[in-house]
C-alpha cells in the first residue's frame, strides 16, 4: 500500500506533460529519485545509461500509450508566495472541494476517504497535505503546482488546470499547500521536560502547550514480530512535556484520519503509549525496546480511545497488564484528523513496576501508536526504539547556578591579577 505500478497501462502518477504519457525524463527522474511515502526506492546507484535503458524498456510494456510524443506542460506564470496568495489558495481549496478527500486542515481525513480507489480498484489514501515530504512527486512549490495542473494519473486525484478560475490559481493553491507544513520534518533526538511552577493544564488545546517547543519523533512500522505492520499509519508524534513539584505531564500530537473506538473485528480502538523502564537508573542496560520481554518488563503510560489514560506493565507486545490503582489521568481531543492528548502522572511512584522521575537524569522513553480505524491492534503498530527524555533543572535551582559560576570566574580573574602584580613586584 500503495501497490506497485502496473506498467502495462502506461498510466503514470508523476508527469510534467500535458498529454497522458510521461516524458522520458519523468520516468528517468522517478527511477533515479524513488517515490517518497512508498516502498519504491531510489535507483541512483545504477549508472545513468542503465537507467535510460530501463526507461526505454518500460515504454515497450505499453507501446500504445507511448505512440505519440508527449506534450510538455506549460505552467502559468509563477506567483511568489505571500499572505494574499495563501489566502486566495485557501479559498480555492474550499471552492474546488479539495477538503472532501484531503480534509479541512489537509490531514487526509476528508469524508470521501473510505471510498477512494485507484484505477485498479485498490483502496488509496489521499495525501496528508501537512506532510509534504511524503508527496510522491516531491515537496517543492513547482512540483506541487505541476501535480495540480497535470493530475496524478491512476488515482482519484483530478487535474485542476481547468477547474480553477484563473490559471495562476494553481500557484495560489501551491503556495497555500506549502504553508501547511515544512518541506522536511526536523526530528528531535532528546525530549526536554520543562520545569514549571504552578499548575499544568489537562486541556490539550490550552495556550500553555502551544508555548512549548514540540519534539518531533518519527515512528516506524513494527516488522519484528508477526503479524507485522508494513504500512504504518502513525509516522510522527510531536511530544511536549512539563513537570512541577508534583506531576510529570506529557502532551502528544499525532495525525490519524479517523477517530475509532473499533468494532473489534476490522477496526479497533486508537491508542498510544509512552514506554519507560520500570526503574530509572544510571545503568545503560535497558529492557528490550519492543515492550520488554519475559525476563524484563517495561512500564507503559497509555491512552486508549474510549478508556482514557491508564498505567500498565508489559512483557512483550501481547502481554500487557494494567496496573491496578494507577494514579495517571489526562484528556484527549480529536480535531480534523489529529489527536492531541495530555497524560499526567505523579513524579514519585511507589512499587517496583512504576518509575520515579527525577530532574537532570537521562530517562529512556519509547513510543508506540495504533490507528485502530486502519485495523491496527496488538503487534500491528508503529513504534520507536529507545529515545531519551530529560527533566530540566528545577526552576528554583536555576537561579543559584549562575551566581556560583560568576563567583568562581571572578575569583580566578583576581588570582591572575594578584599573581601578575606579584611578578612585576
Ligand atoms: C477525489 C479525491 C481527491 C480530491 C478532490 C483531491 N485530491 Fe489530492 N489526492 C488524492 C489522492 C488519492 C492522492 C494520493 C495519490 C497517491 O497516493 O499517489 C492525492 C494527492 C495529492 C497531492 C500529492 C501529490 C504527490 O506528489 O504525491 C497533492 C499536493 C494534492 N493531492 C492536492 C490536492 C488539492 C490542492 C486538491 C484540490 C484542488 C486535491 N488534491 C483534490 C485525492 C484527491
Amino acid at each position: 500500500m500503495p501497490a506497485p505500478r502496473d506498467f502495462t497501462r502506461g498510466l503514470y502518477k508523476i508527469r510534467t506533460t500535458a498529454s497522458k504519457a510521461p516524458s522520458d525524463r519523468d520516468l528517468f527522474k522517478i527511477i533515479t529519485d524513488g517515490m517518497p511515502g512508498t516502498s519504491m526506492p531510489s535507483w541512483a546507484v545504477l549508472p545513468d545509461k542503465d537507467r535510460w535503458n530501463l526507461v526505454a524498456y518500460l515504454k515497450t510494456l505499453a507501446p500504445e500509450a507511448f505512440k505519440e510524443a508527449p506534450k510538455k506542460l506549460e505552467l502559468p506564470k509563477e506567483v511568489a508566495s505571500s499572505e494574499a496568495s495563501i489566502k486566495r489558495g485557501k479559498e480555492m481549496f474550499e471552492a474546488i472541494e479539495c477538503h472532501k478527500c484531503h480534509g479541512t486542515d489537509g490531514r487526509a481525513d476528508g469524508p470521501s476517504r473510505p471510498e477512494l480507489k485507484d484505477e485498479w480498484g485498490h483502496p488509496i489514501a489521499p495525501a496528508n497535505l501537512t506532510k509534504r515530504w511524503t508527496f510522491r512527486g516531491g515537496p517543492g512549490r513547482t512540483e506541487i503546482a505541476t501535480r495540480l495542473a497535470a493530475g496524478v494519473l491512476g488515482t482519484p486525484m483530478p487535474t485542476f488546470i481547468d477547474s480553477v478560475e484563473k490559471p495562476e490559481d494553481i500557484w495560489h493553491l501551491a503556495n497555500y499547500l506549502a504553508s501547511l507544513g515544512p518541506e522536511r520534518p526536523s526530528y528531535a533526538t532528546l525530549i526536554t521536560v520543562t520545569a514549571v511552577r504552578g499548575d499544568i493544564p489537562d486541556d490539550p488545546n490550552a495556550e500553555f502547550w502551544k508555548k512549548l517547543t514540540p519534539s518531533a519523533i518519527p515512528l516506524m512500522g513494527q516488522i519484528i514480530q508477526d503479524p507485522r505492520n508494513f504500512n504504518p499509519s502513525v509516522d510522527l508524534v510531536a511530544v511536549r512535556a512539563a513537570y512541577n513539584e508534583r506531576d510529570v505531564v506529557f502532551h502528544l500530537t499525532w495525525d490519524d484520519p479517523s477517530e475509532s473506538k473499533g468494532d473489534g473485528k476490522q477496526t479497533f480502538a486508537d491508542a498510544i503509549s509512552l514506554q519507560f523502564p520500570p526503574q530509572i537508573t544510571a545503568s545503560i542496560e535497558r529492557p528490550y525496546f519492543l515492550m520488554g520481554d519475559a525476563n524484563e518488563g517495561v512500564y507503559l503510560l497509555r491512552w486508549e480511545q474510549g478508556k482514557g489514560v491508564g498505567e500498565a506493565t508489559a512483557n512483550g507486545p501481547t502481554k500487557i497488564a494494567p496496573i491496578a490503582g494507577g494514579e495517571a489521568g489526562g484528556k484527549a481531543v480529536y480535531d480534523h484528523g489529529q489527536y492531541r492528548l495530555v497524560m499526567r502522572r505523579p513524579l514519585a511512584a511507589t512499587g517496583e513496576a512504576r518509575p520515579t522521575f527525577r530532574p537532570v537524569v537521562f530517562t529512556p522513553v519509547a513510543i508506540q501508536a495504533w490507528d485502530g480505524g486502519a485495523g491496527e491492534t496488538g503487534t500491528r503498530m508503529s513504534l520507536t526504539s529507545w529515545y531519551y527524555l530529560r527533566l530540566e533543572e528545577p526552576q528554583s535551582n536555576r537561579r543559584f547556578v549562575i551566581p556560583p559560576v560568576v563567583a568562581i570566574l571572578t575569583l580566578a580573574a583576581m588570582v591572575l591579577v594578584v599573581r601578575a602584580a606579584n611578578r612585576v613586584r
